[in-house]
């Protein structure tokens, strides 16, 4: 279905990137969402109101933009509710291998790339320049992001964070929650929810 228009929940950074690839994908009419809006604000040049419209004109989706995860579960529970049609953004210079399942309300970034018969939950973000391989399972919600790696057969829970530049070797498994940050390389299974840096990736100790 040709997507008329974005309904864009946020105006952060993360909000930005995604519609920079709308435009890029060829959707031309956005209007960005964000309760601190201002009267008469704009986002990019596009209109941006403080409260969601009262109804989504004929052709329109909606995608929940916020970089964090738990605001971007939210967006897609309140979308949802209202029963309006969730979009998932594939970047065109992003790569996508044969087999995979992206969910709704997913964005793929600019040089992204998804590995054959990868599957990514509803709601998630694999940003600019980020992987994910072969037979990789992100659960709902996880955010790759920047040029972060997630080598193949992994298996991540829901609401995972791969940190800028992070990589997850192959055949791991990630809990829901875990938050690898920046730069970290994950080399062993990481269950428990939490904060992990460094190489090898280490529990951070608050
Ligand atoms: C790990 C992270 C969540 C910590 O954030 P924070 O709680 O605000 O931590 P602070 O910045 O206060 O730093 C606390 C300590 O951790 C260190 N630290 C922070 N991030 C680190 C990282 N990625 N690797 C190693 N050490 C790190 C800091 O140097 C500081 O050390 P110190 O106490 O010895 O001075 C954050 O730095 C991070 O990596 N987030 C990922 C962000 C990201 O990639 N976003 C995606 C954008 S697309």
């Amino acid at each position: 279905m040709t997507v008329r228009g974005l309904l864009l929940l946020g105006c952060g950074g993360h909000a930005r990137s995604a519609a920079n690839v709308a435009l890029a994908c060829g959707v031309t009419q956005l209007v960005f969402v964000d309760a601190n809006a201002k009267e008469g604000e704009r986002c990019l040049g596009f209109p941006l109101l403080p409260d969601w419209p009262s109804r989504l004109p004929e052709g329109w989706q909606v995608l929940p933009a916020a970089g964090d995860n738990d605001r971007r579960r939210l967006q897609c529970a309140q979308a949802t509710a209202r029963g309006w049609p969730l979009a998932t953004l594939i970047a065109p210079t992003a790569t996508v291998g044969e087999c995979s399942d992206i969910g709704a309300a997913c964005l793929i970034g600019h040089h992204a790339h998804i590995g054959p018969a990868a599957r990514l939950g509803q709601g998630c973000i694999v940003n600019t320049g980020a992987i994910v391989e072969h037979e990789t399972v992100l659960g709902a919600y996880c955010h790759v992001a920047i040029n972060a790696a997630v080598a193949g057969r992994c298996c991540l829970g829901q609401a995972v964070l791969i940190g800028a530049g992070a990589t997850v070797i192959d055949g791991l498994k990630l809990g829901d929650g875990v938050l690898l940050g920046a730069g970290a390389c994950a080399v062993s299974d990481l269950a428990a929810a939490g904060v992990y840096l460094g190489v090898p990736a280490r529990r951070a100790a608050h």
